[in-house]
């Protein structure tokens, strides 16, 4: 996106003590499908929904929903990060529930605008914020059988926000969870609310027992690692490669195949997605969680039954988990050269 000069514009949030809750901004986008097509769209100032009272998600959990960010670069140009995956990633979600697609450049168009009209609440460079994006689209409508909604709603809002877990980059403690998040075929790969609204409780237990939050196992067989809370796993070996799980079940973060790529290329490490399983994590020397709220938050250590184990440590960053950090934030602040097409 173009740079902006109305850096002067400014709101009275404290950018410093910002985390991830709720900040009503002034404008969000909102458009309409009804027989067969999205309308154009368009940005308001009303941030609440009239919806029929029979829609499909409130009944039948038909919607679904993104995350993405919104970074002043170092340049002053306003960066949005990979908005293209999300797209297409809620494509997918959108067919797995059977709702309209949203297309990819109507999506990045409703995310420019958003941006644009929001401007005031981008964080400024160098204080470590964003304006975090949440594009979703809801089935609505009258209705009553479980079927798919007339009508749809597509809208994008936007909220300034800074660390998703308290601290930022410092060490979290998670506890492997006894509940499934997933299905073997079911939509763990799908940013669906449903999968969010199981995760509630397992998520509150995880806090009642002192944890950031909980890790989930492969529902199948309760060995493997594949989720930790609302975001992917990843972890150093000894040999210093960089692994992350591999299963159809998981919400396949953009962050993560970020990280991939620039793990190999850019830090030379090699990259394995494969099984990473719960006995295993002593062969690992830093563990953390990514995604687009939580970034990269390393994980201090694990709680599995009656073991606690420790990675690098309960309260320094890794040294791999670093520069991984570093890599990662500066291709989205600006600060370093961007691979091809990540940055719009
Ligand atoms: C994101 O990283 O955007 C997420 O989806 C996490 C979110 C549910 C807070």
């Amino acid at each position: 996106m173009t740079a902006n000069t109305d850096t002067a514009a400014h709101t009275d949030i404290d950018w410093s003590t910002l985390g991830f809750t709720y900040i009503r901004t002034d404008q969000r986008f909102i458009a309409h499908w009804k027989d067969g097509a999205w309308d154009a769209g368009t940005l308001t100032t009303d941030n609440t929904l009239h919806i029929a009272e029979g829609s499909t998600a409130l009944h039948y959990g038909q919607q679904c929903f993104e995350g993405l960010k919104a970074y002043r670069a170092k340049d002053g140009s306003v960066n949005l990060f990979r908005p293209d995956m999300n797209a297409a990633r809620m494509q997918r979600s959108c067919d797995r529930l059977l709702m309209p697609e949203v297309p990819t450049e109507m999506f990045i168009e409703a995310c420019r605008q958003v941006v644009a009209a929001n401007l005031r609440f981008l964080p400024p460079y160098g204080t470590g914020g964003s304006l975090y994006l949440r594009p979703f689209v809801i089935g609505v409508g009258d209705n009553i059988g479980v079927r798919t909604a007339p009508e749809f709603i597509f809208s994008v809002f936007c909220v300034p926000v800074g660390p998703y877990f308290k601290g930022g980059l410092s060490p979290v403690n998670f506890i492997v969870s006894d509940y499934d998040r997933a299905a073997p075929n079911g939509t763990g790969a799908a940013k669906v609310g449903g999968n969010y609204a199981a995760s509630l409780l397992p998520n509150k237990e995880a806090h009642d027992r002192g944890f950031g939050d909980c890790i989930y196992l492969d529902p199948e067989t309760h060995t493997k690692i594949e989720e930790v809370g609302a975001a992917n796993f990843f972890a150093i070996t000894r040999d210093g490669t960089f692994v992350t799980p591999k299963s159809p079940s998981i919400l396949a973060s953009i962050t993560r195949q970020s990280l991939l790529t620039l793990a190999h290329d850019r830090l030379g490490l090699k990259v394995h997605e494969g099984d990473v399983f719960i006995r295993d994590l002593d062969q690992f020397v830093e563990a953390g969680a990514c995604g687009t709220a939580a970034v990269i938050t390393p994980i201090g250590g694990i709680q599995y039954k009656d073991d606690f184990h420790v990675f690098h440590s309960e309260t320094e960053v890794g040294p791999v988990t670093r520069r991984l950090y570093d890599e990662l934030t500066g291709v989205q602040f600006g600060e370093v050269d961007a691979p091809e097409g990540w940055i719009v």
